[in-house]
């Protein structure tokens, strides 16, 4: 079992949660992890499994393009190792989450997401207009050597009125408060990669 990562570096991301909403972690987990879940991506994208994402929830469900152009396959347990030990570091991070902040989070729910060339997400907000139980957003990048001209970045737009520009550089993961954090994904020029997820509060959970 690989021993990254460190509870020091799960605990680094509690603080950056409490301190700032967000963290960033370059080599948040090994690049042969990175290269088996990227693989694990590109081979569901070859079967056809990966489906246009849609927005809004239920009823209020759609695809549209103008807003975000990514394909994605949630992930469940059980379909591969490298899937199955990510779940598990993100287990990990859920219980030292909630051992540092008390938000009580109860589960995990993930999708690869892959965004041909051109494909954006206009910002938004993690969270639906009925449904509060998305907490905190989670989005590990599965892209080798991405470079700065080819775009594709994830722009935080900070509390502070600020922005913040992320390559979505293979093994960094990003971590926000998603009640709290707008958010975009810029065009790439490039195919891009990620393994995006929330964990959840109980359903019934006040604000
Ligand atoms: C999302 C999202 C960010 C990213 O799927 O909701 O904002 O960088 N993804 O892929
Ligand atoms: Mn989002």
């Amino acid at each position: 079992m690989s021993e990254h990562p460190s509870l020091e570096q799960l605990s680094s991301i509690v603080d950056d949660l409490a301190e700032q909403g967000w963290s960033l972690q370059p080599g948040f987990i090994t690049q042969c992890l990175t290269l088996e879940l990227a693989q694990e991506c590109r081979k569901r994208a070859a079967q056809g499994a990966l489906v246009p994402a849609s927005i809004g929830r239920g009823q209020g469900q759609a695809v549209q393009e103008g807003i975000r152009g990514d394909h994605i396959q949630w992930l469940e347990p059980g379909q591969s190792p490298a899937c199955d030990q990510y779940l598990s570091t993100l287990d990990a991070l859920r219980s030292v989450i909630n051992q540092g902040l008390y938000l009580g989070l109860e589960d995990y729910e993930s999708h690869f997401a892959l965004y041909p060339p051109g494909a954006f997400y206009k910002k938004h907000l993690d969270r639906f207009r009925d449904d509060d139980r998305r907490a905190v957003s989670v989005v590990l990048y599965l892209n080798p050597d991405w470079q700065a001209e080819e775009g594709g970045e994830l722009r935080l737009h900070l509390p502070d009125g600020q922005v913040r520009d992320v390559p979505p550089q293979a093994a960094t993961l990003v971590v926000f408060l998603s009640a709290d954090m707008p958010h975009e994904v810029l065009p790439a020029q490039r195919e891009r990669l990620s393994l995006t997820g929330w964990f959840r509060r109980r359903g019934e959970s006040v604000l």
